[in-house]
């Protein structure tokens, strides 16, 4: 709980610490996952970047009185599970390269957010190197963060935009050979129905005539045969 802007800067300073030490556990299954080298080299760099920064933290914390410790950041956590999950459901590629970006530069927004706000109140406090400290880190997250614009405007966007419409390429392709198919598989059912409606057709040709027909022309010869009758009678 925050007692004083002072408490606060701290409370800010050791949530950071644990986004950047869950950030190192994540960055380099970031790196191996991309396919672009670009995007693979600027998440190993800010690997090593986050390295530093989690010492500068600790100075900062330090000197500010305090003994670093853990506590979870419950935002970083967040980011990183929703960022994983949409890697896990992405295909290797362009578009899962696109997938990390979008996830890094949340990232790097949030710690951007929060680094800057924490710099300010160093300032206001009168904290003058704890600042400087928070600032160093700043510009690098706001380095890293551009970095990662660059990468996607220059290579990932266009090749993942175009990984898609070939997706979708292959999926008509594919529709259109089902219908095909379908419509074959149903035309030659429709032929075989008609056929077997032929054949039961010319079954009921080829068959006796029913009871009724010839009960019906036994009773036409019995009603001539008893016209004959009558008129032999009259
Ligand atoms: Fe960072």
């Amino acid at each position: 709980m925050a007692e004083s802007l002072r408490t606060h800067l701290i409370e800010e300073l050791t949530d950071l610490l644990d986004a950047e030490n869950q950030l190192t556990k994540a960055l380099p299954k970031m790196a191996a996952s991309s396919s672009t080298p670009t995007l693979k080299t600027a998440f190993q760099k800010h690997l090593q970047e986050t390295r530093g920064q989690i010492t500068r933290l600790e100075t900062a914390l330090r000197q500010l009185g305090e003994e670093p410790r853990r506590k979870t950041c419950e935002a970083m956590k967040g980011l990183i599970t929703e960022g994983d999950e949409m890697m896990s459901n992405t295909p290797e590629g362009a578009l899962r390269d696109a997938v990390m970006i979008t996830a890094a530069q949340k990232v790097e927004h949030y710690e951007m957010a929060t680094y800057g706000t924490a710099r300010t109140y160093a300032q206001v406090l009168g904290e003058r190197g704890v600042a400087r400290l928070l600032a160093q880190t700043l510009k690098e997250e706001k380095a890293a963060d551009a970095k990662l614009t660059t990468i996607a405007e220059r290579s990932v966007n266009e090749e993942a935009a175009q990984e898609w419409s070939s997706q979708e390429e292959g999926l008509i392709e594919r529709s259109t050979a089902w219908m095909g198919a379908t419509m074959e598989a149903t035309s030659k059912q429709l032929a075989s129905g008609a056929r077997r409606a032929g054949a039961m057709v010319g079954l009921a040709q080829d068959s006796p005539k029913p009871r009724t027909t010839r009960r019906s022309t036994t009773a036409a010869r019995t009603r001539k045969s008893s016209r004959k009758t009558s008129n032999r009678r009259s």
